[in-house]
């Protein structure tokens, strides 16, 4: 296990989950209009999911004898609800990015290895289902939907 790198990368993950807690409370109290009844409770729920993650995996890099991170990378401001979809994708993109970079210093570390690959694929939901809102699922050859008219 490389600790010093470890710690390096889970305080980047940390800043990534303050900037999504952020930037998904600012969403869920900005958002107006009809939209609002569907999407306040998603974006407040999501903040609530950064903030936990950011109290794990501060309490990890603790543990692991660093510091943890406070301050938050970019946050994108929005009034616009695709333009929200849109940036919340790419912070949970980057968060399995990271989350994933940060398996390679754990070694043959079984537990660190197993939090982070349950953690990633928690991360990985979260973009499929953005990915469904923003309709951005290709489909791969034959699991195109077709009638059977054409078929
Ligand atoms: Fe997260």
């Amino acid at each position: 296990m490389d600790k010093p790198n470890l710690i390096a990368k889970l305080n980047e993950a940390i800043a990534l989950e303050l900037a999504a807690l952020i930037q998904y409370n600012q969403y869920a109290q900005v958002l107006l209009g009809p939209e609002r009844i569907v999407w306040e409770e998603f974006f407040a729920g999501n903040a609530d999911e950064s903030f936990g993650h950011v109290k794990k995996f501060g309490a990890k890099v603790v543990s692991l004898g660093g510091k943890p991170c406070v301050e938050p990378s970019e946050v994108v401001q929005t009034n616009d609800l695709t333009e929200m979809l849109e940036n919340s994708l790419n912070l949970e993109r980057n968060a399995v990015r990271v989350y994933t970079e940060a398996l390679e210093f754990c070694g043959n570390n079984v537990a660190y290895r197993n939090m982070l690959e349950d953690h990633i694929e928690v991360e990985n939901d979260d973009v499929e289902e953005i990915e469904k809102f923003l309709n951005k699922i290709e489909a791969v050859g034959t699991a195109r939907i077709t009638s059977s008219k054409s078929a």
